[in-house]
């Protein structure tokens, strides 16, 4: 028998959205390390793969394919498959985000498309993803979900950008609904003892915050003269206290207690793994 690490999720298979890159693939490698069995999807089905891939080449045991979160007959596919190469789904893990609609980082302010997009991807996709696999585990009267929402979903705070505009309202919108959605859901599913919980990252720098990065410089000209990754930890030594960015294994580590029995009483809640940049 190998560590108790190791067997944190044995038997227990996870499906991850948004695992072709960025968070997702952290989250799917520490849950995969624990002993969960892993289906990995995204819209870019081929990246998807890899992390599928690189996982089997590990030693551990994955499946990869190709999800729109907006599209839901793509994600009951998906879990369907999952259950049948799998034998079920004790966990659920909706990642998959954008910040903002085609071009968000050349903007200096949010559009309509900036709307639509995160709402159908962030909010509607959230949605379907947790639609798919209710069913199963209502049934199964079992099993956990995780929100990948954002600290940015809780109270607005301004970083160094003396009041400027900001074109991240429609990401910070649809990250409340996340973390109000996960409240919801919890109330729903807790009599049948199915544990819904959000993770609330704090800055990771994966391409959604070099998006980010570009539009602060393009929006406020005290980050004219940094580079993108200046910007980045500039707001990390500003904001949090620990000082330092979060890794996609740091936001896996919690996923992975969340899904497990250590945090079976645990449930409705929003965890920052942010380095303290916000308490609540
Ligand atoms: N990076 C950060 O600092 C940060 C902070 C807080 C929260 N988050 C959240 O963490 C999650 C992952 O973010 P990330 O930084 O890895 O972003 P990322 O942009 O690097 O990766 C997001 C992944 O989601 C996939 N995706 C996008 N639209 C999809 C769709 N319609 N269907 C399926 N897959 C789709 C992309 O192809 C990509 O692989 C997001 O929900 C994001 O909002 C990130």
């Amino acid at each position: 028998m190998t560590s108790g690490m190791a067997v944190q999720l044995q038997n227990k298979v996870a499906l991850v959205t948004g695992a072709g890159r960025g968070i997702g693939v952290g989250i799917a490698n520490v849950l995969a390390s624990r002993g969960a069995a892993v289906a990995v999807c995204d819209i870019d089905g081929a990246a998807a793969q890899e992390t599928a891939d690189a996982i089997n080449a590990a030693g551990g045991k994955a499946v990869g394919g190709a999800v729109d979160v907006t599209d839901s007959d793509s994600l009951d596919h998906f879990a369907g498959r999952t259950i049948s190469e799998l034998g079920g789904i004790d966990i659920c893990v909706p990642n998959a985000g954008v910040i903002g609609g085609r071009g968000f980082a050349e903007r200096v302010d949010f559009t309509k498309e900036d709307w639509d997009l995160t709402f159908a991807v962030n909010v509607q996709g959230l949605t379907n993803t947790t639609d798919a696999v209710k069913e199963h585990m209502k049934a199964r009267e079992e099993g956990k979900i995780v929100v990948i929402a954002s600290h940015g979903g809780r109270k607005p705070r301004g970083v160094g950008d003396k009041g400027r505009g900001n074109a991240q309202h429609p990401y910070l919108v649809s990250k409340a609904a996340a973390i109000q959605y996960t409240h919801l859901l919890a109330m729903e599913l807790g009599s049948y003892n199915i544990n819904v919980n959000a993770v609330c990252p704090g800055r990771l720098w994966t391409p959604m915050w070099q998006a980010i990065a570009q539009n602060h410089k393009d929006l406020n000209p005290d980050y004219s003269e940094m580079t993108t990754y200046e910007i980045f930890i500039d707001q990390i030594k500003k904001t949090m206290p620990l000082g330092r960015p979060q890794t996609p294994e740091d936001i896996g580590k919690t996923v992975a207690f969340l899904s497990s029995d250590d945090a079976a009483e645990i449930t409705g809640q929003a965890i920052n793994v942010n380095g303290g940049a916000a308490f609540d």
